[in-house]
């Protein structure tokens, strides 16, 4: 059996996720959607780990969006109390191996007990210098592109001094390279407000995968299709 590294002539530097399908795979299986929740989170640490060993230099992963308010006040709460129960048993482990943690999104508005797990795992990792997973919790593309404007404007940036490079590091994401590969799990084939700036030369993949059945080979067939396809950037 050939290695992934030697199949692949390149692989992504900046791999985004959104992890989709939980819910109806929770249904297929006649369980509340948050044991879906709850399959689901779990599979990040074994991902993470995995593509820290192939030496892949940031993850981001959509675990909650702006958007993601509109559901059930229940599912929303036990969304978080998996999503802190992860973070708080995880994170030491990804810290031994060297991942660093950021968080995307406003953090404010999430309840405090979550708030405080995400910032201790930032804190805690943040000289770490594998692997950096970010965590897109209550992150909006459109509000990320609103909250780096306000910043611009509070600042007193002048007009002609804003470039390119100069947004992107107003935006959650500053210091981090673009989106090279962008998965989407569960047969939905949307952006759904994600990463809006950074993918704009992404490659997309999507699987009809559910996210709690998606594993190591799932992700060795996203990582093959990527390095098959051409990547010019506009340019012939
Ligand atoms: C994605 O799974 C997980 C989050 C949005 C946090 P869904 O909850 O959207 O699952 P489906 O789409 O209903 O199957
Ligand atoms: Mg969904």
């Amino acid at each position: 059996m050939k290695s992934l590294k030697q199949q692949v002539k390149r692989l992504p530097v900046h791999v985004a996720i959104v992890p989709d399908g939980n819910g109806r795979w929770a249904e297929k299986r006649g369980l509340p959607r948050l044991a879906g929740h709850q399959a689901g989170v779990k599979k990040m640490r074994a991902l993470t780990e995995y593509l820290n060993d192939l030496k892949i230099k940031y993850v981001t992963l959509y675990g909650f969006s702006t958007e993601n308010w509109g559901r059930p006040g229940d599912e929303i709460e036990g969304l978080f109390r998996i999503l802190k129960e992860r973070i708080d048993q995880d994170i030491p482990k990804l810290h031994k191996k060297g991942i660093r943690v950021r968080h995307l999104g406003r953090l404010g508005e999430l309840p405090d007990w979550l708030q405080s797990s995400i910032r201790h795992a930032v804190e805690h990792t943040k000289d770490n210098t594998g692997l950096t997973l970010s965590l897109a919790f209550n992150y909006g593309g459109h509000v990320e592109i609103i909250d780096a404007i306000r910043r611009i404007i509070a600042e007193g940036i002048p007009p002609e001094k804003i470039d390119e490079k100069l947004f992107s590091d107003y935006l959650y994401t500053a210091g981090m390279p673009y989106v090279d590969l962008l998965i989407r799990t569960g047969d939905e084939w949307r952006l759904s407000n994600f990463l809006l700036w950074q993918t704009a030369y992404s490659e997309y993949y999507f699987t009809d995968v559910l996210w709690p059945d998606f594993n190591k080979e799932d992700m060795d067939k996203a990582l093959i299709a990527y390095s098959q396809r051409e990547r010019r950037f506009g340019a012939l």
